[in-house]
């Protein structure tokens, strides 16, 4: 048995795939932490009955807020955390205690559109792959080793409406599949 924390920003719907696909696996997800007061993830964690900790970044530094985030997970004491739409650079300290414990999920095929705009950067590219990739998180923004990365064609009729639907379903599928097999593999040391 092994336990994800989760860092979220906005919608959560990631964060809802994974608690949903967690759920019965003797894994646990122990904790949300989250940025944003009034972001929709909060209402799913209430939900989904995940303990959830707002953390704001308003009107002080990264060290500052991390100095809160630290102080949370020392209570919950993850073995993984998992980025799923959280809109902050971590601290490169924060990071490189935790080689290998952080994984994200960016909606483009990286190292191709990183950032926070990938998805409408890579729709307008107009190129014909579009995808999702998995990694651990390191000091870069979207730049850490790759642990999957799934595509799709995309035919030239689909607008950006349905191409976000069928990048988001292939997240849900994908990312708690990832999550869970690294958890079993953190269940085992
Ligand atoms: C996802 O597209 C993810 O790839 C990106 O942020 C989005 C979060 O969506 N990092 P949600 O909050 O999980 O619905």
């Amino acid at each position: 048995m092994a336990r994800l924390a989760v860092f979220a920003s906005g919608n959560g719907s990631n964060f809802e795939a994974i608690v949903s696909a967690i759920d019965g696996t003797g894994h646990e997800v122990c904790c949300l932490i989250c940025d944003e007061a009034g972001a929709r993830v909060f209402e799913r964690a209430e939900r989904l009955a995940v303990p959830a900790h707002h953390v704001s970044y308003g009107g002080r530094n990264r060290e500052q807020a991390e100095a809160e985030i630290e102080a949370i997970l020392a209570r919950y004491r993850p073995d993984l955390i998992a980025l799923a739409g959280f809109m902050r650079i971590l601290t490169p300290s924060f990071v490189d205690t935790r080689r290998q414990k952080i994984v994200n999920i960016h909606p483009t095929l990286l190292p191709a559109f990183p950032g926070a705009h990938g998805l409408e950067e890579s729709y307008r590219a107009g190129g014909s792959r579009l995808g999702i990739t998995i990694h651990y998180v390191d000091r870069g923004v979207d730049t850490g080793p790759i642990i999957r990365q799934v595509s799709i064609t995309r035919s030239p009729i689909e607008d950006y409406a349905t191409i976000e639907r069928r990048i988001h379903d292939l997240e849900h599928r994908h990312y708690p599949a990832v999550i869970l097999s690294l958890l079993d593999q953190a269940g085992e040391e």
